[in-house]
């Protein structure tokens, strides 16, 4: 299984801040928003990731990932030169993909939640063709909506549609079989001028190949391309993360935990931020002495609940 973080796009919902930066480096919290799409697709133990952004903008994501090799992954890069559509990630990525299935993940996009580890494995285990995230939302008619029968059958997708047939919008996370490249290919563009993805996933849906999975009650989905919205994710993450004594989307804690870095390598990360509580947080977890203590922060630790269970 390939990964794919899409972090291109022209986020002019977040003007002035987006003018002199990709939207992608700002912070969510403590963190670049960045880490918490790549944080997902860690934590599906896809190691092989492709990264898509503008060609201004990659060399900053290369400063701050590096070959991503510090966090135990492979990291790849590809330019957009300019946003013609979600599914042109496919395309750029036909190389990359090969014949391989591939989860593409939206560069500003959280998934959060006790239990998303192991649904999201699941849905990478069992996928057929291509599955889809749904996500109970109060506005569907702003997003792709997704209808399906008792059995979580598809029945219909439609993209913003006036008067919705649920209250499901289909969030930014997707897993295909290879065959995306060559449909991406074919896609009409939209009156945006841009391809659409809904349009991608109807084509599956025409074969019977799309499968859906929701998201419940105890999982957050949020998107982080306005001003609001943004500082929504900040607070939520801050929130979270105080309650709990433990970080969201930390990639060096999950890395480590995953058995990509060793415990060496995860006090250094720390002590090269100790000035703030993201690195004394990794200092903190690379001292730990006792296997016991160990797994207890584990157990209280619904990002990793997954790690154990294996
Ligand atoms: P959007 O929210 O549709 O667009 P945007 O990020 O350009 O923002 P704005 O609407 O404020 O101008 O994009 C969703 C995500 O997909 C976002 O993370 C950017 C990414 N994206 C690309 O990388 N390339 C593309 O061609 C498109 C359409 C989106």
């Amino acid at each position: 299984m390939k990964g794919i973080v899409l972090a291109g796009g022209s986020g002019t919902r977040l003007a002035p801040s987006t003018i002199g930066m990709n939207k992608h480096l700002l912070p969510v919290y403590d963190k670049p928003m960045i880490y918490y799409p790549l944080s997902v697709l860690m934590l599906g133990g896809i190691k092989d990731i492709l990264i898509i952004s503008t060609p201004e903008d990659i060399p900053h994501f290369q400063d701050l990932l590096g070959d991503g090799s510090a966090f135990g992954i492979n990291l790849h890069y590809k330019k957009q030169s300019k946003p013609n559509g979600i599914p042109e990630a496919f395309i750029l990525a036909e190389e990359f993909i090969g014949h391989d299935d591939v989860t593409l993940i939206l560069g500003d996009n959280i998934f959060y939640g006790q239990g998303f580890t192991t649904l999201f494995r699941k849905a990478l285990n069992h996928h057929r063709h291509a599955t889809i995230f749904g996500s109970r939302v109060k506005d569907p008619e702003r997003f792709g909506v997704v209808e399906f029968d008792d059995h979580q059958k598809v029945i219909s997708l439609e993209e913003k549609p006036e008067n919705p047939k649920s209250d499901f919008a289909v969030a930014g996370l997707y897993i295909y079989d290879y065959r995306a490249v060559q449909i991406a290919k074919q896609l009409p563009y939209s009156d945006r001028g841009e391809t659409e993805i809904t349009d991608l996933n109807k084509a599956y849906l025409k074969g019977n190949q799309l499968d859906v999975q929701l998201l419940g009650r105890g999982f957050a989905w949020m998107d982080t391309g306005t001003h609001e919205s943004l500082f929504e994710a900040s607070e939520f993450v801050k929130i979270t993360q105080q309650r709990q004594g433990f970080k969201i989307a930390c990639l060096e804690e999950i890395a480590y935990y995953m058995g990509y870095i060793s415990k060496q390598s995860l006090h250094q990360k720390g002590e090269s931020m100790r000035k703030t509580d993201y690195g004394q947080y990794l200092m903190e977890i690379a001292n730990r002495k006792h296997t016991e203590q160990y797994w207890e922060t584990i157990d209280k630790n619904p990002i990793l609940e997954l790690v154990k269970n294996e």
